[in-house]
């Protein structure tokens, strides 16, 4: 029978960085996953493959909606969606098979085969071809991640009515598609199948895109969106779905009552929040009982039953990859004997569309409930001298910080490439730095990184370009 320091069950983002982690830090490892593939639901069906078709969609709308025609660049394009789908499959067979290099190189054994706790410092995996090895374990690490959550009276079949792996792989690009959800998943995906051509309908259950999102940045999203031709049917409640062979009628009502009214698409897409995923995983041999929604408690990645630790998507936080990484490495820290911690008001979230969703820390709305005085400085794109001349003017930075000490408490915006840039609002609030800080450290120019700069000027009112 194998022993082992440390066994983590699945071989996502929180299961493979642990695996890394606990390698270099000298623990006998095993990872065990179930789907074939390392690189969990981020890498196969998940981050990676929808930033493939994000990116590549974005060069497509750029070459058929005259942003190539204005900057000079006369092109008939074509789409190839087999061959957009064929690239975006080789990219992900990379990345997972660069996990698995990983694995080998920090001497982590990788187990194939859906794993299940049989007891206490024991994990049982059954292969594909049904065969069981018995792990014995110090160390149990539950990172088995999440699944998409299902909508009552919607069944989602894959073939007209999908989740984000259907629509990761559509067959061909719609002419119309619906999303249920305006969440994260809802408008890059309904970005990727808008710019290749299909009419999109958002049906949301509130009266608002991205809950949680500062809802200024969040008002201003929609308003972007709907220039970009996004419909929005806000409020409202799908009543049923019937999926015929070429088409999808959905049902739906306003929530605060009223006509129901039916929509058609050629495709539907699901995408109301994902939830955790134990099936099967003999939670109940160690007596740990997840909340109702399915989400296993963590004191510091302890659960409730010794020796067995949970980390990622199946346990309470926002379901992100970088925060299971995190916490991942905290975890084997903690398990190793050392000081392991997450700062979780520092976890960014970015929306990969264009232009590009980027938060961290507290909203306005999270520091007027808490009481907190606050300071905000503003900058807009269309003042920012690189997104003028690239023609990318929609959106704005805002900086919020502490009305007393000038710290930083958090930072939203809207356009170009915020995703990449908000690392640098993270940094900043890691070391405590206040708006200051920011607001006279060198930047350079021409960029757009500018504009988060003369946001922070903006806190105490001295921003020069606007
Ligand atoms: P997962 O990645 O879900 O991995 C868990 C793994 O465990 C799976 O591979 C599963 O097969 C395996 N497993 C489960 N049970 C067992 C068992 N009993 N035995 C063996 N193996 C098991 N996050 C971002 O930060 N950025 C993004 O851009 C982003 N884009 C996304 C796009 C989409 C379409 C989706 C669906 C999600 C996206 N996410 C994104 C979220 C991100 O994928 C998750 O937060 C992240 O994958 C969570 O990592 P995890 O390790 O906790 O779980
Ligand atoms: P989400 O939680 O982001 O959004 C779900 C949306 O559906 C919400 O607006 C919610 O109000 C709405 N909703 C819930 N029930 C509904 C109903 N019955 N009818 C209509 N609307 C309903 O969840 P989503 O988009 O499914 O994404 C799941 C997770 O994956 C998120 O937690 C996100 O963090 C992660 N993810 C992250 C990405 C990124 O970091 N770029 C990309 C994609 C996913």
């Amino acid at each position: 029978m194998a022993q082992y320091d440390v066994v983590i069950i699945g071989g996502g983002p929180g299961g493979y960085n642990g695996a890394i982690r606990a390698g270099q830090l000298g623990l006998k490892t095993a990872i065990v996953e179930g789907r074939g593939k390392l690189g969990g639901t981020c890498l196969n069906v998940g981050c990676m493959p929808s930033k493939a078709l994000l990116h590549a969609s974005e060069m497509f709308e750029a070459a058929s909606g005259g942003e190539f025609a204005k900057l000079g660049i006369e092109v008939k394009p074509k789409l190839n969606l087999s061959q957009m789908m064929a690239q975006k499959a080789e990219s992900v067979e990379a990345l997972t098979k660069g996990v698995e290099f990983l694995m080998k190189k920090n001497k982590v054994d990788y187990i194939k085969g859906w794993g299940r706790i049989d007891g206490p410092g024991k994990v049982v995996v059954k292969a594909e071809d049904g065969t069981e090895t018995v792990l014995e374990t110090k160390n149990i690490v539950i990172a088995t991640g999440s699944e998409p959550t299902p909508l009552p009276g919607v069944t989602v079949d894959n073939q007209r009515i999908v989740d984000s792996t259907g629509a990761l792989s559509l067959p061909e690009a719609p002419k119309s598609l619906i999303v249920v959800g305006a969440g994260v998943i809802g408008l890059e995906l309904g970005s990727v199948w808008k710019r290749l051509g299909a009419e999109v309908t958002v049906v949301e259950f509130l009266d608002r895109i991205l809950p949680g999102t500062d809802t200024e940045v969040a008002n201003a999203f929609q308003k972007i969106l709907g220039k970009q031709g996004f419909k929005f049917k806000l409020a409202s409640k799908v009543t049923g779905a019937a999926a015929g062979d070429k088409q999808v009628k959905l049902t739906l009502e306003p929530v605060a009552g009223g006509d129901a009214e039916t929509l058609q698409a050629d495709y539907v897409l699901v995408a109301i929040g994902r939830r955790p995923f134990t099936q099967g995983l003999g939670l109940e041999t160690v007596g740990i009982v997840p909340d109702k929604r399915g989400v296993i408690a963590n004191d510091h990645y302890k659960t409730t039953a010794p020796g067995v630790w949970v980390i990622g998507d199946v346990t309470s936080g926002p379901m992100l990859a970088h925060k299971a990484e995190d916490e991942a490495v905290a975890c084997m820290e903690l398990i190793a004997g050392k000081a392991g911690h997450v700062n979780y008001d520092i976890i960014p979230g970015v929306i990969y569309t264009k232009p590009e969703v980027a938060t961290v820390g507290k909203t306005e709305e999270d520091l007027k409930a808490a009481g907190v005085a606050y300071k905000v400085g503003k900058f807009p794109f269309l003042a920012n001298s690189r997104a003028k001349i690239n023609h990318e003017t929609d959106g704005f930075v805002k900086v919020l910080a502490d009305a007393k000490t000038d710290r930083i408490l958090g930072a939203h915006a809207v356009g170009p490439n915020v995703g990449d840039m908000i690392a640098e609002i993270c940094v900043a609030m890691e070391f405590g730095g206040s708006s200051e800080d920011v607001a006279r450290t060198c930047h350079p120019h021409p960029t757009r990184a500018e504009a988060f700069r003369q946001a922070a000027m903006g806190v105490e009112g001295w921003t020069m370009q606007a």
